[in-house]
């Protein structure tokens, strides 16, 4: 059978054997076009949230998979990481079951985070786990429809409790970023950076999260080097500012390069750009509260 098919029965089994999960806890999915710090932001919220004592699942959509080196995960550990779009394989061969029946039975009747942890992600340091899309095939026309399909079954039917959350890292660009995919996120960070073309994408994707029906949207505005930037990106925003609850301003940090692609030598030290980010998580975990 083709993998997309087997892909698509996997989700079907999930949705079937499983409810969606209570949203108490915070789902947050962060979009922007590529190179605009979008894996840097994930993986230092992730560390932000499991220091504050969360149980954090870091998701990676990405394509590109780099979001464990990130989170700090070893280089050898992250190469080993099965992504869950192989996953399904290794799901048949242990059941036996028919293509995608073994999914539902895997999770049991409302899975929660330390299941889809312990059945399909890794363990990082820092208590921040990981969770990884893996390779997607793109159909003609731009539909990842199974694919969005099993890894939006997944995150939906967890159920997460209050001091539980999600952070998922998105590929760049808008295209990915549908239904399945934005469906039970309750907050998205649209990630920017100073120039024409991060905008439009940012804003392209707030509108989209807006149509989704995503209740809390902020505009992150990363890598700004004067006042100058801010005022730019505010500028070829126009009247698109509205359609955020916020904005953040990030400035920008030569130790950021420095670093990475491991983020936590970051959360070391005090820097303006981790003053902010701080702020950030803060209003993200409030925000979340307010609106339980
Ligand atoms: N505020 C910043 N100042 C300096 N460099 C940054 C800043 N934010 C991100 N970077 C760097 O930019 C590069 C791209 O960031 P990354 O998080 O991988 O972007 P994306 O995931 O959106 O493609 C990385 O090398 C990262 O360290
Ligand atoms: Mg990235």
């Amino acid at each position: 059978m083709a993998d997309r098919e087997r892909i698509a029965g996997a989700a079907r089994a999930i949705r079937e054997h499983t409810r969606p999960g209570k949203d108490r806890g915070a789902r947050i999915v962060i979009t922007g076009k590529g190179g605009v710090g979008k894996t840097t932001i994930t993986a230092l919220l992730a560390h932000l949230y499991a220091q504050k004592g969360y149980t954090t699942l870091a998701v990676d959509e990405d394509p590109q998979m780099n979001l464990p080196y990130a989170a700090g995960i070893p280089r050898e550990e992250s190469d080993r990481i099965v992504p869950l779009s192989k996953n399904f394989d290794y799901v048949e061969e242990k059941t036996g079951a028919r293509p995608g029946a073994g999914w539902g039975m895997m999770l049991r009747l409302n899975p929660d985070v330390a299941d889809v942890v312990e059945r399909f992600g890794a363990k990082g340091p820092g208590g921040v786990n990981v969770l990884v899309m893996g390779t997607i095939e793109q159909a003609a026309g731009g539909c990842l429809c199974p694919e969005n399909t099993l890894l939006e079954a997944v995150i939906h039917y967890v159920s997460l409790r209050k001091n539980e959350v999600i952070l998922m890292d998105t590929p760049a660009g808008v295209e990915h970023f549908g239904r399945t995919i934005a469906k039970g996120f309750d907050q998205a960070l649209l990630v920017t950076d100073p120039t024409f073309n991060a905008v439009q994408v940012a804003r392209h994707a707030a509108e989209l999260a807006k149509g989704l029906g995503i209740r809390t949207i902020w505009l992150v505005i990363n890598r700004v080097r004067s006042e100058n930037d801010i005022a730019k990106v505010q500028e070829l925003m126009g009247d698109s500012m509205a359609l955020f609850s916020g904005q953040f301003v990030l400035p920008w940090d030569e130790s950021l390069i420095a670093c990475e692609p491991d983020v936590r030598p970051l959360l070391d030290g005090p820097s303006p750009f981790m003053e902010r980010l701080r702020d950030l998580q803060v209003r993200l975990e409030n925000a979340h509260n307010d609106i339980r």
